[in-house]
């Protein structure tokens, strides 16, 4: 297919699109852009929630010129590069979870590894303390970037055949021509200019100007254009070798970086055996190793599964304090022993035993909060604001599903931009445990399963997941979050398995989070949560303004996808036919 043919179908699919939001309800964008942001709509045969208007654009862009459900990921996540760079990116990672229509199912990591110069003490000081923030911040914490890898992968084996340039023009068209940024993005834009001069200040870079940014503002990135244009040209080839290469390694050495060519080249992505778990009528197919987020997610499942959640009721003191305590115990087992299975011997037959997890629960009280074990230090800090990870779920007519999750980790990475080549670098490495017991940014900590080795990947919560209901698919689903990815994931599936809610409502309604430490349930801001009996029993109340960002699409008794964004990102958007 030629880009000229993409373009004619483009402007049908405007067209498309103009009639689709008429008959929705088209809602303005709650930035002022000009975006029709929609973030619920029930779509006949084919849809694409994403992040941003223009993202969901491309993937349905790609859909209607005949690609399948993975092609239009790929075209999303290239195009979330361009107009969401505080997380879409090319310079991170991410899992892609792929159920085909006759059910086969696959799970693509793309994760980032750490450089081979890098060492488990690399971020302690003299005296073993872990230096605060340069695992977050600046060179030192850039992960070889899986993105462009993960892509090209996912197009050449499980694409429709469909050109990877074809998939890549929506990006390029947003790099050239620029687009109008979002009143979500000029506020982050602004927040962190300071960040961005202390490793951009001599760059040449669109994301710096003297002036405040504001809702609307054209963003062209001509430098990410060019990089695009080189990996529309050589494929992965246009990241890993060439000219790209070469700004990545100049970017490094500027800086005290560790990533060298031979890091690039020898970057691969990885297909690995996706997690699939059942959950009463249930199939849950979700993401391995170097993700904790699908063993946890099935733990929390197992755990809860023999009680009578529907019957204690949404927000009951019951239900809360039960899921509270499965969330306790499984992510005690996710500091313990998840971590990069190429590394450490995982053991996941029996993390996802269902008899271990019972024995887990052994312990569980109906009438008081299990003390999480304070042998390790928990930091008893609330969780930071920040949801810069972004999940992208897609479903084709003929019934393929994806669920991808990538990220930058928090807010434009590292917050270097690679000068020449108009992307933000990852700060991946924070998800390292830095030392035993010593939280990372999302106050997870780990211990020798995810200590930092050469080649080895960083344990991530991201949990892109697809699930079957009576042996036919339900529902593909995920989030950002950080550490809050897992249990958002978890309390939406269900909202709608258990407490029979609507997609919309399952996904509006309030969460909470417990990750073991710190010992507190977060609550998110004005919950209808029982708090008073919950402390009775034992338990401290974290508030907290928001967890999780969750994008699911869920087909309906009548055979229709009920597509919904996430109320709580104004920017989230649904699009299909
Ligand atoms: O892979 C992980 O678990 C984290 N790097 C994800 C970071 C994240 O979700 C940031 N905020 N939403």
């Amino acid at each position: 297919m030629t880009y000229t043919n993409l373009h004619f179908q483009y402007l049908a699919g405007i067209i498309f699109t103009a009639l689709i939001l008429t008959q929705f309800g088209c809602q303005k964008a709650a930035s002022g852009v000009d975006y029709a942001t929609q973030q619920q709509a029930v779509f006949d045969s084919a849809a694409v929630v994403t992040a941003h208007p223009l993202a969901s654009e491309a993937g349905k862009e790609i859909l209607r010129a005949g690609g399948n459900a993975v092609d239009a990921a790929v075209a999303a996540q290239f195009a979330l590069a361009v107009v969401c760079p505080r997380a879409g990116n090319l310079g991170g990672g991410g899992f892609m979870v792929i159920r085909t229509a006759a059910g086969e199912s696959a799970a693509l990591d793309y994760r980032e590894k750490a450089p081979a110069a890098a060492t488990a003490d690399m971020y302690l000081d003299s005296l073993g303390n872990v230096i605060d923030g340069i695992s977050r911040d600046g060179h030192l914490s850039v992960g070889v970037p899986g993105t462009v890898a993960g892509m090209a992968t996912a197009h050449r084996h499980y694409g429709s055949g469909i050109s990877f340039g074809d998939l890549l023009q929506p990006a390029l068209r947003y790099a050239r021509q620029g687009f109008r940024i979002t009143a979500a993005e000029a506020e982050r834009l602004n927040t962190y200019k300071e960040d961005f001069l202390k490793y951009n200040a001599e760059k040449n870079t669109p994301f710096l100007k003297k002036a405040e940014w504001k809702t609307g503002d054209l963003l062209v990135q001509k430098d990410l254009a060019a990089t695009l244009e080189r990996i529309e040209k050589s494929g992965a080839a246009g990241f890993y070798q060439g000219k790209t290469a070469d700004l990545i390694l100049a970017e490094m050495q500027s800086g005290n970086g560790l990533i060298t060519q031979a890091d690039l080249d020898n970057y691969a992505a990885k297909q690995r055996k996706p997690l699939i778990g059942d959950y009463k009528n249930y199939r849950i197919i979700s993401m391995p190793p170097p993700s904790s987020g699908g063993v946890a997610l099935m733990q929390i499942l197992e755990a809860v599964e023999d009680y009578p959640l529907a019957d204690y009721g949404f927000n009951s003191a019951e239900a809360t304090h039960l899921i509270v305590e499965a969330e306790r115990r499984a992510y005690a087992d996710r500091a313990e022993f998840l971590g990069d299975s190429d590394f450490y011997p995982v053991p996941l037959d029996t993390l996802l035993d269902p008899e271990y997890v019972r024995g887990r629960m052994s312990d569980f009280s109906a009438t008081r909060a299990t003390p999480s074990d304070s042998i390790l230090a928990g930091n008893k800090n609330l969780l930071p604001e920040s949801f810069e990870t972004t999940h992208t779920s897609v479903i084709d007519a003929a019934g393929n599903a994806v669920s991808v999750t990538t990220t930058l980790n928090l807010n434009y990475g590292s917050k270097v931009i690679v000068n020449g080549a108009g992307f933000f670098l990852n700060d991946e490495m924070d998800d390292f445990s830095a030392k035993p017991g010593v939280p990372n940014y999302f106050g997870l900590v780990g211990a020798e399963a995810n200590k930092i080795e050469p080649g080895k990947r960083m344990l991530s919560s991201m949990t892109p997941t697809i699930i079957e209901k009576d042996g036919e698919l339900f529902m593909t689903l995920g989030s950002p979050g950080g550490s809050t990815i897992i249990t958002s994931v978890f309390q939406v599936f269900i909202n709608v398995a258990e407490f029979d809610m609507t997609l919309p409502e399952a996904i509006a309604a309030k969460r909470f989070h417990h990750q073991w430490l710190p010992n507190v349930v977060m609550t998110e801001t004005d919950t209808p949560l029982d708090t008073v009996a919950l402390k009775q029993l034992g338990h401290e109340i974290a508030p907290n303004k928001r967890l999780g960002l969750v994008k699911a699409i869920m087909v309906t008794e009548d055979g229709k996808l009920s597509t919904v964004g996430d109320p709580r990102n104004p920017d989230d958007d649904v699009s299909g036919f």
